[in-house]
C-alpha cells in the first residue's frame, strides 16, 4: 500500500471521526500528494512516498500530517469540548486549530512535530480509518458532548401518530423569516410546518429535504460546489502538466534534446495551478464555513420551534435532556453527511470521470480494469454498511438510556446519596455501556472483515494493472512521462472509490444518527408556534366544559363526562382527593390537552376553535410543581411580561408576601435561584410564583395547590394579599387546607374524575358528602391537636 494513499484512507477515517464541523473543502488535501507521488515514483520508490526529505516528499506527506494531526485535533476537541469551549476549539478548514483551548493548541504542535513520522502509524489502530468512528460515541466529541436523553417509545408512538394523522398537515415548507430567521412560522396555517413529505427509509430522503428546506443556503452550496468542482478540475490539470515536465526531462537526460524554456513554462504553469488552488480552496473553506454555522442555526431553529409545536403528551413520555441530545446528534450527523458528501461527490465523480477516460485513451484494457472496480467495491460497501447501520441505530438506543439516567441522576442527586444508590446508579450506565461495546465489537468486526475483502480485491487489480504500466513502458508503448500520468491517474482513481464508499457509509451514519431528529421534526404540529394571540383576550371571560371527558393515555379514563361553568368574577374552590382530576381539569382549561370527549368554550367560543395562545393570554397560573427557570428573581417574576419594570416586581413580589426574604437576599432581584429555585426553600418558590401571577393580571387566575407550602403565618398573608387580587376576576383554587378556601363562592368536588357536588362552603359543610368529610377529618385533626396542648 503506498503511502500518501494510507494517508488518504485515515483522512476519511478522520473525516467521520471530527467531521462534526467539517464542511465543503474539508477534503482537499490530495493534490499535494500528485505531485509528490509522482516525484517519489520517478526517484524509485513508490511504496516510499512522502518519507524522503525532499520538498517533494514533504508535499507528499502533508496529507499525511493533517491526517495525524486531525486525529490528535480529535482527541484534544475531545477535551476542548468539556471545557465548553466548542467553538474556539472547532478546527477551521485551513489552520485546523483556531481554538484557545491549550491542549488543542499542544496537539497541533504535536501533530506538526509527528508529521514525519505519520507512516508510523499506518495500518495501525490510532489511525484505523473504520475505527475512530465505529468505537463509536466513546470516541466521538460531538457525542460526547451530549449529555442526556431517555427512551424512544414516545417518539416512535408519535411518529405513528404521525403516519396516521399525516393528511392534516400543510406541507408547506418554511420560507424566509422577515425578522432574520432562517425559517418563518406562518400565523394562520395552523399546521403549516416543517413537513417532510414521506418517511421514506433511505436516511438520504430526510436530509436532501433538509438541504431543499434551506433555501437562504442554495446560493451558499451552489457557490461551494463551483469552487469544488473548480479546484477538482485544477487537480487533474496537475498530473497532465507533470507528463510534460517528465517527457521533458527524459528527453534531456536520454537525448539532450529538452527544451529548458518549456521546462520553465510548465514551472510556471504548476506554479500558477497551485497558486489557484490555495486561492479556491481558502475561499471554499470560508464558504464551508459559513455553510456549516447557517446550518447549524437553521437545524436548531426548526427543531426548537417544532417542540414548541408538539402535544403536551410527548413531554409526557420525554426524559429532560434528550431533546438537547438529539439535537447535537441530529446536527452533527447532518452536518457531517452534507459536508463530506459535497466534499467527495463532485470531485470523486469528476476524478473518476477523468481517469478512466483518460487511462482507457491510453490502454482500454486499463480503462476497463479500473472501471470494473467501481460496481463490485460498492456493492460490498452497501452490504457492509446496511448491518453496520442497524446496529448503530440499536447502540444508540442503549446510550441514549444509559444517557438520559446519567442526566435523571446529577437532577436527583440528593434523592441518590440520601439512599446511598450511587453504586447501583453507576453499575447501572456501566452495564449499559458493556452492552454498548458489544454491539460495536460486532460492528467493527464484521466491518473489518468486509472492508479486508474490499482492499484485498483493490489491491489485486492495481497491482496487475501497475505491472501492465510497467511493461508496456518496458517496450516503449508507453513514454516515460506518459507512465507517470497513468500511474497517477490511477493512483486518482483511489480516491473516488473510497470517496463512494465513504460517502454510503455516511449515509447509513447520518441514517441511523438523525433518526430521532427526523422522527422529532416528523411528529404533528398540534400548537401554534407564535407568542402573542392574535386576537385581544375577552375582558370578562367565563369557562365552561360541556359533558367533557378526558384520559391521558387510552383506557384509563381521568375525568368522566364533567359539565360545569366556571362563570366571570366567580372564586371556585376545587376539592377532591389527590389523584381525583383537579389538575388534570386545569390542563384541559389551558388546552394543554384535547378532551376525549365532549368541548370546553371560552365565553361562548369552542376551545377546538380557539388559538392556543388566545386562550392562555387570558390566564395567570401557579403551579402545583415549582415551575421556575435557573436565573434571577427579577427574571422569574417578570418572565412572560418582557417590559417589566422593577417597580412593578417589586410591588408584585410585596403583594406576594416575598418581597421581604427577596429584599435580604445578597443580589435581591438579581439573586440567581438555581435550578428549579434549588434555592429557595418551598415557601419561597411559590411567593415566587405567586408574584408572577400576580404582575401577569389576567382575567382568570388559576392557583393549583399554590399555598400548600407555606407557613401558617405566611399563607395568612399571601392569602390577604390574594383577596384582594381575587376581586374582579375568576378565580379557581386547588387547596387541601379548608382555612385557605374558606370566602370561595362556590365549592367544586371532584371525586374519581367527576363532579360529585358543588354549592357554598357552609352548604357543603352541611351537607352529608365528600366536602363534609374532608372538613370532618381536617377539624378532628386541629381538635386533636389542640386537646393535645390543652389549649382546650
Ligand atoms: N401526564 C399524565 N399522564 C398520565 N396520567 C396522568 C398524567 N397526569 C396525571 N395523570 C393521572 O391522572 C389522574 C388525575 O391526576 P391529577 O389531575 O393530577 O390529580 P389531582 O386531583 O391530584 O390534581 C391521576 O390518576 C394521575 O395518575
Ligand atoms: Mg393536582
Amino acid at each position: 500500500m503506498d503511502g500518501a494513499h494510507a494517508a488518504r484512507v485515515r483522512c476519511s477515517g478522520r473525516k467521520r471521526i471530527a467531521g462534526a464541523s467539517r464542511l465543503p473543502f474539508g477534503g482537499f488535501s490530495g493534490y499535494a500528494e500528485y505531485i509528490g507521488k509522482a516525484l517519489t515514483f520517478q526517484g524509485g520508490s513508490y511504496e516510499a512516498a512522502g518519507e524522503g526529505s525532499s520538498g517533494a516528499h514533504a508535499a507528499g506527506g502533508r496529507d499525511r500530517r493533517r491526517c495525524d494531526h486531525d486525529h490528535r485535533l480529535h482527541g484534544a476537541r475531545m477535551d476542548a469540548r468539556e471545557h465548553g469551549q466548542e467553538d474556539g476549539a472547532r478546527p477551521d478548514r485551513s489552520g485546523r486549530h483556531r481554538g484557545a483551548h491549550p491542549d488543542l493548541r499542544r496537539a497541533v504542535q504535536a501533530a506538526a512535530r509527528c508529521g514525519s513520522q505519520g507512516r508510523r502509524a499506518q495500518g495501525g489502530e490510532l489511525l484505523d480509518p473504520a475505527r475512530p468512528d465505529r468505537e463509536g460515541r466513546l470516541g466521538n466529541p460531538r457525542r460526547r458532548q451530549e449529555a442526556e436523553l431517555g427512551s424512544r417509545a414516545q417518539l416512535r408512538r408519535g411518529a405513528d401518530q404521525f403516519l396516521n394523522e399525516r393528511s392534516c398537515r400543510s406541507r408547506q415548507p418554511p420560507g424566509h423569516h422577515p425578522g432574520g430567521s432562517l425559517i418563518s412560522f406562518p400565523a394562520q396555517n395552523r399546521y403549516a410546518a416543517y413537513a417532510i413529505p414521506k418517511q421514506k427509509k433511505r436516511g438520504m430522503t430526510n436530509i436532501l429535504n433538509i438541504i431543499r428546506l434551506a433555501k437562504p443556503l442554495h446560493p451558499w452550496i451552489v457557490l461551494a460546489c463551483i469552487l469544488i468542482t473548480v479546484l477538482a478540475v485544477l487537480q487533474q490539470a496537475t498530473p497532465v502538466t507533470l507528463k510534460f515536465v517528465v517527457d521533458e526531462l527524459s528527453a534531456q537526460i536520454t537525448a539532450g534534446a529538452g527544451d529548458y524554456d518549456r521546462l520553465v513554462f510548465f514551472f510556471l504553469l504548476i506554479l500558477g495551478i497551485n497558486i489557484a488552488m490555495v486561492v479556491v480552496n481558502t475561499a471554499g473553506q470560508r464558504v464551508g464555513d459559513h455553510i456549516a454555522s447557517r446550518l447549524g442555526r437553521f437545524l436548531t431553529e426548526l427543531y426548537y420551534r417544532k417542540i414548541f409545536t408538539l402535544e403536551q403528551r410527548h413531554f409526557d413520555g420525554e426524559i429532560s435532556g434528550k431533546v438537547i441530545n438529539q439535537l447535537n446528534r441530529g446536527i452533527g450527523s447532518i452536518r457531517d453527511f452534507i459536508g463530506q458528501a459535497t466534499n467527495w461527490i463532485i470531485p470523486g465523480i469528476l476524478q473518476a470521470a477523468f481517469g478512466i477516460a483518460v487511462l482507457s485513451y491510453f490502454d482500454w484494457t486499463i480503462g476497463l480494469l479500473a472501471l470494473s472496480v467501481f460496481p463490485v467495491y460498492i456493492a460490498i460497501t452497501r452490504y457492509s454498511t446496511k448491518k453496520w447501520g442497524e446496529r448503530q441505530v440499536k447502540k444508540n438506543t442503549h446510550e441514549d438510556a444509559a444517557r438520559g439516567r446519567i442526566a435523571e441522576v446529577i437532577a436527583n442527586i440528593k434523592l441518590v446519596r440520601t439512599y446511598n444508590a450511587q453504586r447501583q446508579e453507576w453499575k447501572r450506565v456501566s452495564d449499559t455501556y458493556r452492552t454498548i461495546n458489544t454491539i460495536y465489537d460486532r460492528q467493527s468486526t464484521q466491518y473489518h472483515i468486509l472492508n479486508f475483502i474490499r482492499e484485498f480485491g483493490l489491491e489485486i487489480i492495481f497491482v496487475a494493472v501497475l505491472f501492465i504500466i510497467f511493461r508496456k513502458t518496458y517496450l516503449g508503448d508507453l513514454s516515460l512521462g506518459e507512465m507517470v500520468l497513468v500511474i497517477q491517474l490511477l493512483a486518482q482513481l483511489r480516491w473516488p472509490l473510497y470517496g463512494m464508499s465513504f460517502i454510503l457509509e455516511q449515509v447509513q451514519q447520518a441514517d441511523a444518527d438523525s433518526k430521532a431528529f427526523f422522527e422529532v421534526l416528523n411528529l404533528p404540529e398540534r400548537e401554534d408556534f407564535q407568542t402573542s394571540a392574535a386576537r385581544p383576550p375577552v375582558a370578562e371571560p367565563e369557562i365552561s366544559f360541556d359533558r367533557v371527558s378526558f384520559a391521558y393515555e387510552d383506557g384509563s379514563p381521568v375525568l368522566t363526562d364533567v359539565t360545569i361553568t366556571f362563570s366571570n368574577r366567580e372564586t371556585v374552590a376545587l376539592v377532591g382527593h389527590s389523584g381525583a382530576g383537579k389538575t388534570t381539569l386545569i390542563n384541559l382549561i389551558l388546552k394543554l390537552y384535547e378532551p376525549t370527549r365532549g368541548r370546553l368554550l371560552l365565553s361562548g367560543k369552542s376551545y377546538a376553535e380557539a388559538d392556543h395562545s388566545w386562550v392562555r393570554s387570558h390566564i395567570a397560573l401557579v403551579f402545583q410543581d415549582n415551575e421556575l427557570f435557573s436565573s434571577t428573581i427579577r427574571e422569574n417574576v417578570g418572565y412572560g411580561v418582557p417590559g417589566a419594570t422593577d417597580e412593578q416586581i417589586i410591588r408584585a413580589l410585596e403583594q406576594a408576601n416575598a418581597y421581604e426574604f427577596v429584599s435580604k437576599l445578597k443580589d435581591g432581584l438579581d439573586a440567581q435561584i438555581g435550578e428549579r429555585g434549588v434555592k429557595l426553600s418551598g415557601g419561597q418558590k411559590q411567593r415566587i410564583q405567586i408574584a408572577r401571577a400576580i404582575l401577569h393580571d389576567k382575567p382568570i387566575l388559576i392557583l393549583d395547590e399554590a399555598t400548600s407550602s407555606l407557613d401558617s403565618r405566611s399563607e395568612h398573608l399571601v392569602q390577604d394579599a390574594l383577596q384582594k387580587l381575587f376581586k374582579n376576576r375568576l378565580v379557581i383554587i386547588i387547596a387541601h387546607r379548608f382555612s385557605t378556601i374558606q370566602n370561595v363562592d362556590r365549592v367544586v368536588v371532584i371525586d374519581n374524575g367527576t363532579i360529585a357536588d358543588a354549592g357554598s362552603p357552609q352548604e357543603l359543610a352541611r351537607r352529608k358528602g365528600l366536602y363534609a368529610e374532608l372538613l370532618h377529618y381536617q377539624i378532628e385533626g386541629n381538635k386533636k391537636l389542640l386537646s393535645q396542648y390543652e389549649l382546650r
